[in-house]
């Protein structure tokens, strides 16, 4: 028998007190890809004892069967049966259940990462990515909750991995949240390792902003990926020439990778976006994501030619395989000014990535029952993918990885992706050549923020007030960073029309450390004067500080330090010390477990005094960090951005690189 209860009732019971119905999955949910079976019969024992945890005894032969069957049934126990009856969505931080409003600004965002318009898996409580979680079960979710309810201003909440371990006492100046995802020793961070340990219940890929309740749907990738494909242009063409009629080839409308053609129409070029899955192509055209969808090779190749002679902006989503189009392409001599790949490379083996020449039905049934000729089969195609775009680089093509472990993979298989030194690849990651210098270097990175009131009106209001900041201090910007403070400008102005918001009132803008300091004093202010509601601060972890990722985010590091993740966690310390409302720290998220260590954090600006302190303070430190370690390693821009921060900032001292003359080095005898 279930008591009817409205949502704050629900969310302060936490695991309910009487025993909840079981339910069957809804039929048209999108459900996670059954994980595989990993664990041996004492092991799957282990992880059923380890789920009865957080049940009453009387519970436990029901539910023992139950979570049996689930780990059969999916390979992993998702307890759905206590998934709460109310809508996940973010509501106002005013409807929450709490006693102090920063637990009930983070219960907001760990809604919204939940709610199915905005989750990709949500029964299972992934958020993006395949597998990225915001806890492992339901049981963590209710119980998570129900300590945020209860949670005062001098409590904090650690979560282990999903886990709510919880509440102990510390004081109003620490994070009230503190989450770790994944972290293992290190010798346990095989992909295989999170696949058993995760089924035993006792660790989670967290992904960026999965498990750190910062995800805010597509527009922040559309914004990084649209910085991206237009600074990639102004490499390649020449000053004062237009994209316009220019050919950005890439792969992929899947998750994220679907944001590529709505970037490549923000930068005015044609793209071609290949994509194996006629349901996901399809889903993206509805979606207004890509204009045109062609599935047959002839018409797409006499669609482009078309668009070349007209300079047209179109996109056009190509239902196929992507090395078909590199090398059909080639045939008919068909230029590409840019290429890129973002098919899902970090998960290769099962799924991520579709093997040319067999149909997507034929390689699904390979990948469940024949796993190893599957994998023969994605490096035969990786290796001939890689052929072809050597082909078309030698032409002038500029190809880049777009932080997909397209050449990391590559490589493994044997295709020809290395450079002559046999360390580096032949082609740059977008953070060596694009982002790292252009942006990251400068302190550039995915700030964003949430209108904790839920009101769209407040976030009109906010993008007035952060375009206003930023053309105030463009006006005394020097020269290197004019480009991107322009950029940004006319992302911020352009916002609202894009339609991007899904879920929560949120919005990214592409901000150095001067920058996401001042708006968010300005933010503070107009909350202060009634202007406007709370508002959390936040960002994505693929940022200037929050993350080490040597083929990634710090492929741009080349003094060797790039294999270290000190960066990283000094981050996650120093933010959690300096006024972080909650923080996070994570190993795997975008390119794979064990590849990667990056976190983040999430800051409630309320008006106050208190508030105006903690931003100055933990901004500063939160982009200045990485620069820091950026210049340490010799980056030109970054030892420039470093030193006009400490010009600003007198108790701001940071140990800079001397510089050695290569004739020195080029002539010891080593
Ligand atoms: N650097 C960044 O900022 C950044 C941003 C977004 C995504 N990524 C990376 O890009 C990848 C894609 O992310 P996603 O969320 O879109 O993943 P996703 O799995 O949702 O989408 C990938 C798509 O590629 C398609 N695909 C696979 N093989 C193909 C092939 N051979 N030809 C054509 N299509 C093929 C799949 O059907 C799928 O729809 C991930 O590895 C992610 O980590 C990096």
């Amino acid at each position: 028998m279930s008591i009817k209860m409205n949502f704050q009732e629900e969310i302060k019971q936490g695991i309910p007190s009487v025993l909840p119905q079981a339910k069957a999955y809804p039929a048209d949910a999108n459900r996670a890809p059954k994980r595989k079976d990993i664990l041996s019969a004492d092991e799957k024992q282990l992880a059923v004892r380890n789920a009865l945890r957080y049940f009453p005894k009387e519970w436990h032969q029901e539910l023992a069967t139950e979570f049996a069957q689930e780990l059969k049934d999916f390979g992993r126990i998702y307890m759905y049966r206590f998934k709460p009856s109310y809508d996940l969505k973010a509501r106002s931080v005013s409807d929450y259940p709490a006693k102090c409003e920063q637990a009930a600004a983070i219960m907001l965002m760990v809604d919204n990462n939940l709610d199915p318009a905005v989750a990709q898996h949500p029964e299972e409580l992934i958020t993006y990515g395949g597998n990225g979680a915001v806890f492992q079960n339901w049981a963590q979710y209710l119980l998570a909750m129900k300590y945020l309810s209860e949670m005062e201003s001098d409590q904090t909440l650690h979560i282990y991995s999903g886990h709510p371990m919880g509440l102990f006492p510390s004081s109003k100046d620490a994070p009230r949240v503190v989450v770790t995802n994944g972290m293992m020793i290190p010798n346990y961070s095989k992909p295989d390792d999170w696949e058993k340990f995760n089924a035993l219940g006792v660790t989670q890929y967290g992904q960026m902003t999965a498990g750190s309740f910062m995800y805010i749907g597509p527009q922040g990738i559309v914004h990084g990926t649209t910085i991206t494909v237009m600074n990639a242009f102004r490499k390649v063409l020449n000053k004062g020439e237009s994209s316009k009629g220019k050919i950005f080839l890439t792969a992929g409308l899947g998750g994220m990778s679907g944001a590529q053609p709505k970037a490549g129409n923000i930068a005015n070029c044609i793209t071609v976006c290949a994509e194996v899955n006629a349901n996901a192509a399809t889903k993206r055209h509805q979606q207004g994501w890509v204009d045109e969808l062609i599935d047959n090779m002839d018409a797409l190749i006499a669609r482009v030619k078309e668009a070349q002679a007209n300079e047209e902006v179109v996109s056009i989503a190509y239902i196929g395989n992507i090395v078909d189009v590199w090398e059909s392409f080639y045939e008919k001599e068909i230029f590409i000014h840019l290429g890129s790949d973002q098919t899902s490379l970090h998960n290769p083996w099962s799924g991520g990535y579709y093997p040319v020449d067999i149909s997507y039905e034929e390689s699904n049934r390979l990948i469940r029952e024949e796993p190893e000729l599957f994998k023969v089969k994605v490096q035969d195609t990786l290796k001939r993918h890689a052929d072809a775009v050597n082909k078309h680089t030698a032409k002038g093509t500029y190809f880049f990885d777009y932080g997909n472990a397209f050449l990391l993979e590559a490589s493994r298989a044997g295709g020809d992706v290395m450079a002559e030194n046999g360390i580096d690849f032949k082609y740059p990651s977008y953070v060596q050549d694009i982002l790292g210098p252009m942006c990251f270097d400068y302190g550039f990175g995915p700030f964003r923020w949430v209108c904790a009131s839920g009101k769209s009106e407040d976030l009109d209001k906010t993008d007035a007030i952060a375009a206003r900041v930023l053309k105030k201090i463009m006006q005394e910007s020097p020269e290197e960073i004019q480009q991107q403070m322009q950029d940004n400008i006319t992302w911020i102005e352009d916002a609202k029309q894009n339609k991007l918001v899904v879920g929560s009132q949120a919005r990214i803008l592409y901000a150095d450390a001067q920058g996401r300091m001042e708006i968010a004093k300005a933010f503070n202010d107009a909350i202060n004067s009634g202007e406007i509601g709370p508002v959390v601060l936040g960002r994505d972890h693929h940022d200037v500080s929050g993350t080490d990722s040597p083929y990634r985010e710090t492929s741009n590091i080349y003094d060797g330090s790039r294999f270290t993740a000190d960066m990283a966690i000094h981050n996650v310390i120093g933010d959690s010390f300096r006024g972080a409302t909650w923080v996070s720290i994570h190993n795997g998220g975008g390119v794979g477990w064990g590849e990667v260590t990056n976190g983040g954090f999430g800051m409630l600006l309320d008006g106050t005094d208190d508030a105006e302190r903690r931003l100055k303070s933990m901004l500063l430190f939160d982009v200045n960090n990485g620069i820091a370690r950026r210049s340490w390693a010799r980056n030109e821009e970054a030892n420039f951005a470093i030193k006009r921060e400490m010009a600003r900032t007198p108790k701001l001292k940071v140990t800079l690189a001397n510089l050695v003359d290569d004739d020195i080095l080029n002539n010891l005898s080593l």
